[in-house]
């Protein structure tokens, strides 16, 4: 193994890499150890998102905890089958009988037996994405069935989240998260189909212009400067930019670009909206119901320079601020639709 790792020295390229594993310190552990063999990893902690994740980023390989939240590593192994045909699939666990790690069966490519050696990860890495096999997985994942037009909104939308996934994980996370409440509240709101698949797509890009800004200002962990909070601000302007040069539908171009208006329009105050300063109907109402779980979602999630409020508080604010931030009905209906 060691002469194996060292032979491959020199031959390593990136290779976008799945990594589940619901133990903290072990999924730290490994990340890093992939990314500074110069991966780009994604880290996640559950079955659940694993699955989602593996439809939304062509990724070379999947790394899986066996025993996750949500479901199993097998799980997992057996939607990246369905779903990308070919791509390699190695499973770790603490219980890997022997004739596994020796003979692994159709469910993965390999077993590791916990605790996995950095180089055994590395070596199987290059081994399992490198050469003929690798390829054809590729192409069969990445190549749109033949019965589909070249471009689908779809296809597009699935592009940026991964430009969106190489630079900030978090921005994925929110942007699938958002999505999911997004198309609940427009169900509930009761928009026909066809506005809700449209809202559901903004919702999904509706940070890509996040892009745009530096990475001293999106990753900065303390308050922003004023000139910082106006490049900030820039992201919906760009985002709705991105997608209009895509050739996306006008909808989710502006969507995207009214996402953080204010119901009242009042310009004074801090957070005040913008790019346009827009009020009330002027803002599509796709927006509308975006800035709601887009805030809501903001507010119950953990980043490095706040604490998330609970559910109930989030909630209570989302009352507070109707009819001011928020459009007073989307507030009442997204209330409900989370009181139930
Ligand atoms: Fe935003």
């Amino acid at each position: 193994m060691g002469h194996l790792a060292g032979s491959y020295v020199g031959l390593l390229t990136t290779r976008r890499v799945l990594l589940v594993e619901d133990d903290d310190m072990v999924r730290e552990a490994l990340g890093t150890v992939l990314h500074r063999a110069g991966h780009f990893v994604l880290p996640v902690a559950s079955a659940a998102d694993a699955m989602d994740a593996l439809s939304l980023v062509p990724f070379d390989m999947v790394l899986s905890d066996v025993v996750l939240p949500h479901g199993s590593g097998f799980d997992v192994a057996a939607h990246a089958r369905r779903v990308r045909p070919g791509l390699p699939v190695v499973l770790m666990s603490s219980f890997v009988a022997e004739d596994l790690v020796t003979a692994p069966t159709h469910a993965a490519d390999a077993f590791l037996r916990k605790p996995v050696m950095p180089g055994q990860i590395l070596e199987l890495i290059t081994g399992l994405t490198t050469g003929v096999r690798a390829e054809v997985a590729k192409a069969r994942s990445i190549a749109p069935p033949a019965h589909s037009r070249l471009y689908t909104a779809t296809d597009t939308v699935r592009g940026l989240l991964h430009l969106i996934s190489m630079r900030d994980t978090y921005t994925l996370e929110h942007s699938r998260r958002v999505r999911r409440l997004t198309n609940r509240l427009a169900r509930a709101i009761g928009l026909p189909d066809e506005q809700v698949k449209e809202i559901s797509l903004a919702a999904w890009v509706h940070d890509v212009g996040k892009i745009a800004v530096p990475g001293s200002v999106l990753h900065k962990t303390g308050p922003l400067t004023p000139d910082e909070m106006v490049l900030m601000r820039g992201h919906a302007v760009a985002g709705a930019a991105i997608l209009a040069s895509l050739g996306m539908p006008p909808q989710i171009v502006n969507t995207v670009r009214h996402h953080h208006e204010r119901y009242d329009g009042d310009r004074t105050c801090r957070y005040h909206g913008y790019p346009a300063g827009l009020a009330g109907d002027e803002i599509p109402l796709s927006a509308r119901i975006l800035t709601v779980v887009d805030a809501f979602d903001a507010m119950t999630t953990p980043r490095c320079y706040r604490t998330p409020v609970s559910v109930k508080d989030a909630l209570r604010e989302v009352q507070d601020l109707a009819g001011m931030h928020f459009d007073p009905n989307v507030a009442r209906v997204f209330l409900e639709m989370m009181s139930v």
